[in-house]
């Protein structure tokens, strides 16, 4: 049986319905957001379910976000961490910044949860300084996608052995994977991440097709 885009849409609504059940809060987060004026490209929630469970499965206490939006992965992602666990994102926009904030304060993970209101390009180097190489549990990749191969060996220092590199579009985000190269930057930057990742020896690495793929690799 083909799989044609509308047999995929009602595959991605099963999955968030199944799936990516939460909480009220979590819920009504993207529409709250969206009605103050920020743009609808959050991780849908069976996404956010599969995030929350590797950093269980992961046994994470220290978290790093590239790209905050309004909160929403953040908070899927804060609720996988201890009470000491350390949830650190990145947003250089204060209007999406703000509300997350808000978000946090309001989902009671505001103890662990830290936004850097910066660039992913600018903050990582920082982060690889400030805690060290090999200190991080989960590096979760979501803003600039032609940025990703850039934030790749900074995310490869910061994760230690047994730590996931986690990044959403990674086979579209307006775009799809199959379309010819050389046509969309942001497709060419996902193809040469994914091969840089796939390539490199210390990862062992996947990719879920859940709704516009979340490659997911482990560190040796
Ligand atoms: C796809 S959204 C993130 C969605 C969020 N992870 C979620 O699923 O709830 C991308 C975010 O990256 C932010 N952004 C833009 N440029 C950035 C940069 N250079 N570094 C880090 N984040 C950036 C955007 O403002 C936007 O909020």
């Amino acid at each position: 049986m083909d799989m044609t885009p509308q047999r995929w849409m009602n595959t991605c609504t099963y999955l968030d319905d199944v799936f990516g059940r939460a909480d009220e809060h979590l819920e009504t987060l993207m529409e709250r957001a969206i009605a103050e004026g920020i743009p609808d490209i959050a991780v849908s929630s069976s996404v956010g379910r599969f995030l929350n469970l590797l950093a269980i499965m992961s046994g994470a206490r220290t978290i790093v976000e590239v790209g905050t939006l309004a909160g929403y992965s953040g908070i899927w992602l804060a609720r996988a961490l201890p009470d000491n666990g350390r949830f650190i994102t990145i947003e250089p926009n204060e209007l999406h910044a703000n509300f997350a904030q808000r978000m946090f304060d309001e989902a009671k993970v505001a103890d662990r949860a830290e936004i850097r209101r910066s660039t992913g390009l600018a903050e990582l180097p920082k982060l690889v300084e400030e805690l060290g190489p090999n200190s991080v549990d989960v590096v979760f990749l979501d803003a600039i996608k032609t940025e990703y191969p850039d934030y790749m060996p900074h995310a490869r220092t910061l994760l230690r052995p047994g730590g996931l590199l986690i990044a959403d579009n990674v086979l579209g985000a307006g775009w799809w994977i199959d379309m010819p190269e050389g046509e969309n930057p942001s497709r060419d930057a996902a193809d040469r991440f994914n091969r840089m990742v796939v390539d490199d020896p210390a990862f062992d690495t996947a990719c879920a097709p859940i709704r516009e793929g979340v490659l997911v690799a482990r560190k040796r």
